[in-house]
């Protein structure tokens, strides 16, 4: 076995110290481990022969036992490569290659006689590290206080940032100088309502940094699973992040048993920020896929009853009930108590601004089967939306108690003769007790009914209260749904639950997540316009987001007047979205009547595919653009998307050398009109059809908050006529 592991005597804090050191399968990166004077673990990193990460401590401190920080020796010392190409159930790429230096380092710890591993994966993208606590006489159940995973960053680079919140991600992202996220950090907390804060100096992940010397830096976790989320809390003086776990009711950070393991700590490090986007190395640090019999997990492209609740146009609730807040106001006299299990609706007046009724879900049935979308989602069937939120009620929704306007049956035969599928919702309402009682008997109604996916949501705060969105119990929640759901062979899409660390390489059936702040907040008071050339370095480093795009009518007043909200984005920009924002599961968001009156531009929407053999990022950089080439599964068609933040706008130039040379493409582009601005003229939007081959370059402008979409469908050479070459 060849040996990737060098022992060497360095030079660490003023103290010779042996230190032993890994190099990537690429030879650009080298990570050497070391321990100090005191026997505590260290690392450090470095990149193209310069550190990106300085001497950093490791270690993980328990409560009410000897902690894991320092007093070790080096027990062993493991190293092996390995290389492997695996194929996902979907993805953006046909073939994944997984290849790495692994070392796994056994350290003893004399005092309490015990034994720590810590293993290294460094791959040509970066590095990866867990703790493994085996299992041994002096160590079974233990509680961690906190764990002090360092790392030490080696200058005031700027970083793309949202604040720490045990609950929430739906923030805008902050641009700034690390040294600049505690003066930044009230107004970077003000696009979303407050909700558990942890320290000013606290960020999520994955957190996105560049250097003065443009190096780009990505730190976030894998394979997030029986532990809790991981914040990282900056010492601004020295510029040091530690790792910040999120608490039990109690306080306590995790509660394990050995053998068991931390999720991976991952550095991805280019000074390319295309590499960045086009990493695999958090996907690859989780098992391979446990669902044997993957025949009925599949892509989906949806419409459903949703962006007309979310702009306010029509109600989740049949009846008025009692608002949050305006209890025992003039507004609520002679309205019922409204009781689950308890209120007969059939006596009750409809508001007559319910969404989910029968004939208006049949509208949209026939919406996506004219335009040929898989799935109709509908919120707000069943009951219990009078006052699901804000009243930290155990009992909220059952999950199968439709309103008498949701006519299950009738939808059901429906939505088959259409050849259509429905997609549930199970709003929680953070009653996560609730829904456990209730997800056997939830997810039978499902397949009785001809549900095979179902998009889950957990708005305010966890019952039982004490728990946050991000501790270890709801991590477990969630990984149980997902579990559960995939022996009732259902795919999951989760709102408001934890960020992605590439589980779904493991259950396949987690075709989607939310966990950041998607198109919704435009109709909340809008959103940054350069929020979506973040996302992807950050959000979507763990896996896909149900972003939702495909808004057309940006001014949300037209749909619900009392709404003032505007859409911070072009048209073009939101075609582009199905392909910059990989999902696999896209919905058209806006309503059909907005579609319906720019026909010519839904076709991309129509068109555009939802599951990828290749995938190329053709340009990059956080914060201004973003464009990508993705060849569609099983054919030779491509799709390019280009969104754009930079203020003014942006001339983007690509190639398409992607294509072959033997083939011909007809390219239908879809692009900003010289005078679109995502603020003033958001609906300015030209299509043009020409031909392109191998040879082809575009130079296209893009505007602030805007960008291109490109169609590009292989034709026979005789479908070619009268069409200008690009
Ligand atoms: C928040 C989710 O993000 C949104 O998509 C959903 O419509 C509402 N909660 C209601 O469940
Ligand atoms: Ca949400």
């Amino acid at each position: 076995m060849k040996k990737f592991v060098c022992l060497t005597v360095l030079l660490f804090s003023g103290a010779v110290l042996m230190a032993q050191e890994l190099m990537s399968p690429d030879g650009k990166f080298r990570m050497q481990f070391s321990l100090d004077v005191n026997g505590a673990p260290n690392y450090r990193l470095d990149y193209k022969g310069k550190a990106v990460i300085k001497p950093s401590k490791l270690g993980i401190e328990l409560k009410d036992k000897n902690s894991f920080l320092n007093g070790f020796s080096i027990k062993n010392s493991e190293s092996n490569p390995f290389d492997e190409t695996w194929q996902p159930v979907w993805g953006e790429w046909k073939n994944i290659r997984n290849q790495y230096n692994e070392w796994a380092v056994t350290l003893h710890q004399s005092s309490g006689d015990r034994d720590l591993i810590i293993r290294f994966r460094l791959f040509n993208d970066g590095l990866g590290f867990r703790y493994e606590f085996p299992a041994q006489k002096n160590l079974l159940h233990f509680v961690i206080k906190e764990e002090r995973t360092q790392f030490a960053m080696t200058g005031d680079h700027t970083a793309y940032w949202i604040s720490g919140d045990y609950d929430t991600q739906e923030y805008d992202y902050t641009t700034s100088k690390l040294s600049e996220i505690k003066g930044k950090y009230k107004e970077a907390r003000s696009s979303n309502a407050s909700q558990t804060a942890i320290a000013e100096t606290a960020v999520q992940t994955s957190l996105m940094m560049k250097t003065a010397e443009g190096i780009y830096i990505n730190l976030h976790e894998a394979a997030l699973i029986d532990y809790s989320c991981m914040h990282l809390n900056l010492d601004e003086k020295n510029l040091v992040f530690e790792s910040w776990l999120t608490p039990d009711p109690k306080g306590d950070k995790g509660t394990l048993q050995a053998s068991c393991t931390s999720p991976w700590r991952t550095i991805i490090v280019s000074d390319d920020a295309r590499d960045i986007l086009a990493s695999n190395m958090t996907i690859n640090l989780n098992e391979p896929n446990k669902i044997k019999d993957v025949s009925w997990i599949k892509p989906v492209k949806y419409v459903g009853v949703w962006w007309e609740m979310i702009t306010g146009k029509s109600t989740w609730a049949y009846t008025d009930g009692v608002p949050f807040g305006t209890e025992g106001t003039a507004a609520v006299k002679d309205v019922p108590s409204i009781k689950l299990g308890q209120t007969d609706f059939t006596k009750l007046k409809p508001n007559g601004k319910h969404g989910a009724n029968t004939a208006h879900v049949k509208e949209l049935i026939d919406f996506a089967s004219i335009h040929g979308f898989d799935g109709v989602l509908v919120e707000g069937w069943n009951e219990g939306w009078e006052d699901w939120f804000g009243y930290h009620k155990d009992l909220v929704f059952d999950f199968v108690t439709p309103y008498p306007d949701f006519d299950v049956v009738g939808i059901r035969e429906y939505a088959k003769s259409k050849g259509v599928k429905m997609i549930m919702h199970h709003e929680t309402s953070g009653s996560v007790r609730n829904y456990e009682r209730h997800l056997d008997t939830a997810f039978k109604f499902m397949k009785a009914n001809n549900y095979d996916a179902v998009k889950t949501g957990y708005v305010g705060d966890i019952v039982p209260l004490g728990n946050y969105h991000y501790n270890q119990w709801m991590v477990n929640h969630y990984q149980y749904v997902i579990e559960k759901a995939a022996q009732y062979k259902i795919m999951v899409n989760a709102h408001e639950a934890i960020r992605p660390t590439g589980i779904y390489r493991t259950w396949p059936n987690m075709i989607g997540n939310e966990s950041a702040r998607g198109t919704e907040f435009q109709a909340f008071g809008g959103s940054k316009p350069n929020h979506v050339t973040l996302l992807p370095f950050t959000r979507l480093i763990g896996g896909p987001m149900d972003f939702t795009p495909g808004i057309f009518e940006m001014d949300i007043s037209k749909i619900n007047p009392n709404n003032n909200s505007h859409v911070n984005s072009t048209l073009a920009n939101q075609l582009a979205l199905y392909v910059t924002m990989y999902s696999p599961l896209q919905m058209a968001a806006d309503l059909p009547e907005n579609y319906n009156r720019f026909l010519d531009a839904f076709q991309f929407i129509k068109d555009v595919a939802v599951d990828w053999d290749d995938s190329k990022y053709l340009e990059a950089e956080p914060g201004d653009f973003i464009t990508v080439a993705r060849k569609a599964k099983g054919s030779n068609n491509w799709f390019v998307g280009n969104v754009t933040g930079v203020v003014g706008g942006r001339v983007s130039t690509i190639d398409f050398d992607f294509l072959d040379s033997d083939k011909f493409y007809v390219a239908t582009i879809y692009s900003d009109a010289k005078t679109a601005h995502y603020k003033t003229n958001p609906q300015a939007y030209e299509i043009k059809k020409v031909l392109v081959s191998k040879k082809s370059k575009l130079k296209q402008w893009a505007a602030e908050g805007g960008g291109y979409a490109i169609s590009i469908m292989e034709v026979d050479k005789a479908n070619t006529k009268g069409l200008k070459k690009l």
